[in-house]
């Protein structure tokens, strides 16, 4: 007995040095200033279109995230953190000011870093966005800068104490395999399984997986399902799902959000679909 107590107090005490070292670690981390460590685009592509921006800011989840609007919103507020997507526009409590011009917020959207140089935390989807071509960025860009200004003053992102440790094990570090962007292939804009690749990498990924074999959903609702199988709908089916939330025989549950997709062209469906139509189908456990 006297000896399990021992071993117990060493193994409470090794567990407090750990927590410290990884939350001193982890101050430090939220408060370094990194290197961007790739390209960045310092004027928008000939051609960008703000019009088009605010649709691909509706298909790649910005809205979702930050707001119709762009006022943003308090995303998650737990004990290790409070995470807050910012009002992205110059309105009242809005971060655009800060923002200098396109380098600045393909820093931020491309490689998750601020323009002061310090890491934005990961539920910021830049993982994802690193592979946006230049073009789609140009076009997302020309709308947050002209973007209507909104009004809303949110707290600050906040690592809390209990958090601390957690940072330490590098959350806000840009993430490292990250050169240059776009990282993939954007190929043209057609009904191709290639297309569909691009555009799933995107934003599908986000909640049905990497390989979109199925994945939690962010911010919490049903699990999001491998997609193989609506790859084989007729294609009629995949468009309702798509954009009216009906997948055959039953609604979906609005976490999967159509009323976004809904604003997708016939051809960037049609290069989904046949992109879902590659994928393998997993074999029945
Ligand atoms: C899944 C949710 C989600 C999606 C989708 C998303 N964001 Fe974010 N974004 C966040 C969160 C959370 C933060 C704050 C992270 C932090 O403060 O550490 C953030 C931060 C940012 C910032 C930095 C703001 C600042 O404080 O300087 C910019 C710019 C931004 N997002 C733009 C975009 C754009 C553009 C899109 C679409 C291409 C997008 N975001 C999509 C969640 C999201
Ligand atoms: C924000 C999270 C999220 C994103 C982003 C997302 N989905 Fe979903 N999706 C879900 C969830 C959750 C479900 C399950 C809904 C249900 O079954 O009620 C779902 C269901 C589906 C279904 C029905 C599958 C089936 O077998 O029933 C299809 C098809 C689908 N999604 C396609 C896509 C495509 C294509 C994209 C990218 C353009 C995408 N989704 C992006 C969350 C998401």
């Amino acid at each position: 007995m006297r000896k399990l107590i021992k071993i117990l107090a060493l193994g409470g005490a090794l567990a407090t040095v750990f927590l410290v070292v990884m939350g001193v670690r982890g101050r430090s981390m939220a408060h370094s200033v990194y290197e961007t460590p790739g390209r960045l685009i310092e004027t928008l592509p000939e051609g960008s279109d703000p019009v088009e921006g605010e649709r691909l800011a509706s298909i790649y989840g910005c809205h979702e995230c930050h707001g119709d609007d762009l006022s943003g919103r308090v995303f998650i507020d737990a004990p290790p953190f409070l995470v807050v997507t910012a009002n992205l526009t110059d309105g009242v409590g809005g971060i655009a000011s800060e923002y200098r011009g396109p380098a600045d917020w393909d820093r931020a959207i491309r490689y998750r870093i601020r323009p002061d140089g310090r890491g934005l935390l990961p539920m910021m989807p830049s993982e994802n966005y690193h592979r946006m071509s230049d073009q789609d960025l140009g076009h997302l860009i020309a709308y947050l800068m002209s973007a209507p200004l909104a009004d809303r003053e949110l707290p600050r992102t906040e690592v809390r104490l209990m958090g601390l440790p957690i940072a330490g094990f590098g959350v806000l570090h840009p993430p490292r395999d990250q050169g240059d962007a776009p990282s993939g292939p954007t190929p043209p804009v057609g009904p191709t399984p290639e297309y569909g690749a691009y555009l799933s990498n995107l934003t599908c990924v986000e909640c049905h997986g990497d390989d979109l074999r199925g994945g939690p959903t962010p911010g919490g609702g049903p699990k999001a399902p491998g997609l193989a199988v609506s790859g084989r709908w007729r294609f009629e089916d995949f468009v309702r799902a798509m954009r009216e939330g009906r997948a055959p025989g039953r609604d979906m549950d609005p976490a999967m959000p159509s009323a976004y997709f809904s604003r997708m062209t016939d051809v960037e469906l049609q290069a989904l679909h046949a992109h879902l139509a590659t994928l393998e189908m997993e074999s029945p456990q």
